[in-house]
């Protein structure tokens, strides 16, 4: 221990505390040193006994101890008398007492109970002959001159209440009912440790000192001349939790201010979508598994969305038979213009992008968006049915696929992931397709998809140019961050683990 140091950060109850524990030799309880150490209120001198016990120079023990006061019955005693008491006294006026006799000064229900007692106690012979007969004892006598223990008792609580009791001086009266009320309560002693002992020996005194620094303070100059109480930035203290913004909203300002960094701009688009721009737009094959009922998670109401573009319609539906506009041969298959409205929840936020090329097809555009994407998925550790989407392309004259797997390391490594590996994939809008994984915790997780998109995509749409395109998950990049091996841990809000989430 540092003993000038533990001294300068002592407070001025503490060190009361430790003056008056030294005077009352060491051990005390917290009232007593209250009144020593000329505290006003029990909680300062706890309040101050805690940091005490804290720094190691103030042990509390606790214990528990029984305190009795005057239960109905006592005090009914203590007024009249006890019964055994009362009726002694009608046998010694008259020698010999019958029972009968009893009832002048005792009520019926008393009578049994006083008999009792007296032969108990030894005060009286019982006799039966035709009547019982009582029949004072020496030691009835003996009683008649002096106090019963238990009649001080009585005494002793009534003036005061709350104290502890002798066990064996009160054994008797605990067996008659509602004559003691007896309350269990907690009490400490505080003593002090040798460190404690140290600091006392070196010699502490009570200056007038600044514990807190107000403006007044330091403006009127009143620091100067006064000791200041020195911080222990080491000391415990409680953890306090303010209200702050859910770590995955954090996590998605940080995505998107890399995002910005990096010189792109954000879009966004709608939750519900037809399937012209979430499928046929992208190329996507009508018949492609994807579609299906128990992917795509399409809408009662609306059951429709209009598709406004028709000539773009007309050039898409041509694309996906033969080609159309494209030299690419399409997909051979007879185009249904009933699908295209069917209304969906977006089922990935490269919708968003296609729109954005339709609306703005000259290059160059950096472009990205960060939003919610719907899916026929089964709840498990790691799929959700709805889940967001880092979304993002660069449309530019001579884009190439190095450039694309560049600014997927950029932005992981931005985001803290050092180690990005690339695959081939497969998606039917684009050509090259790959797939982006991470290495985390001694393994590849795979994050997401990207490629260029087909001439089939991006000449309907009147886009000449290459343009690289990605579609990251979110909720896995969350959970490598946060550390977590369940995805549905991120929403569940649980608050423990929320308040612990760092802000930074
Ligand atoms: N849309 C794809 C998905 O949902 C990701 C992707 C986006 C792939 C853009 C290639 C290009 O998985």
């Amino acid at each position: 221990m540092d003993l000038k140091k533990t001294i300068k950060e002592l407070s001025q109850n503490e060190k009361k505390v430790l003056l008056a524990l030294d005077k009352l030799k060491g051990k005390a309880s917290p009232e007593e040193i209250l009144k020593t150490g000329d505290f006003t209120q029990e909680v300062e001198v706890m309040n101050a006994a805690s940091w005490l016990r804290s720094k190691n120079l103030v042990r509390i023990e606790d214990h528990i101890k029984t305190i009795f006061s005057l239960g109905k019955e006592g005090k009914q005693f203590l007024q009249k008398g006890f019964p055994e008491r009362r009726a002694l006294r009608i046998i010694s006026e008259k020698g010999v007492a019958k029972l009968s006799d009893l009832s002048k000064d005792l009520s019926k229900n008393e009578i049994p109970i006083a008999v009792g007692w007296l032969k108990r106690k030894n005060w009286a012979n019982i006799k039966k002959d035709k009547d019982t007969i009582l029949e004072i004892t020496a030691e009835g006598k003996k009683a008649l001159k002096i106090q019963t223990d238990e009649e001080k008792i009585l005494k002793q609580l009534n003036e005061t209440p709350n104290i502890e009791l002798e066990k064996t001086k009160i054994k008797l009266l605990l067996t008659r009912k509602d004559v003691l009320k007896e309350k269990e309560v907690v009490t400490s002693t505080l003593s002090l440790t040798n460190d404690g002992k140290k600091i006392l020996d070196t010699g502490l005194e009570i200056e007038e000192e600044i514990s807190q620094l107000t403006s007044e303070i330091i403006k009127s100059g009143i620091w100067k001349n006064k000791a200041i109480r020195e911080y222990d930035v080491n000391a415990f203290a409680p953890n306090l939790y303010g209200g702050k913004a859910h770590p995955m909203i954090d996590l998605i300002k940080e995505i998107k201010d890399i995002f910005l960094q990096m010189g792109f701009e954000e879009t966004q688009g709608n939750y519900v979508e037809p399937s012209f721009w979430n499928m046929d737009a992208l190329f996507i094959p009508q018949d492609h598994p994807a579609r299906d009922l128990h992917d795509t998670l399409y809408l009662k109401v609306p059951t429709k969305v209009i598709v406004k573009e028709k000539k773009l319609l007309e050039v898409v539906a041509r694309v996906h038979e033969d080609g159309g506009i494209t030299s690419s041969d399409g997909w051979g298959y007879k185009f249904s213009k009933g699908e295209v409205e069917k209304a969906l929840l977006r089922t990935h936020t490269t919708v968003n992008t296609i729109r954005y090329l339709y609306n703005n097809p000259k290059p160059p555009c950096k472009v990205f968006s960060i939003g919610r994407v719907f899916r026929k998925e089964n709840i498990d550790s790691t799929h959700l049915p709805e889940f967001y989407q880092i979304e993002g392309i660069v449309h530019e004259k001579d884009a190439n696929f190095k450039q694309l797997i560049g600014i997927l390391k950029e932005f992981y490594k931005r985001m803290g992931f050092e180690k990005v590996r690339v695959r081939p994939g497969y998606f039917p809008y684009t050509e090259p397709s790959m797939e982006v994984e991470v290495f985390w915790n001694g393994q590849w997780m795979e994050l997401g998809g990207s490629g260029i998109f087909r001439p089939e995509v991006t000449e309907p749409v009147g886009v000449k140019n290459p343009v690289l395109a990605w579609g990251l998950g979110l909720e896995r990049l969350a959970m490598l961050k946060f550390g977590l091996k369940d995805i549905r841990d991120l929403y569940i809000s649980d608050l423990g683990w929320l308040r612990r989430q760092p802000k930074i």
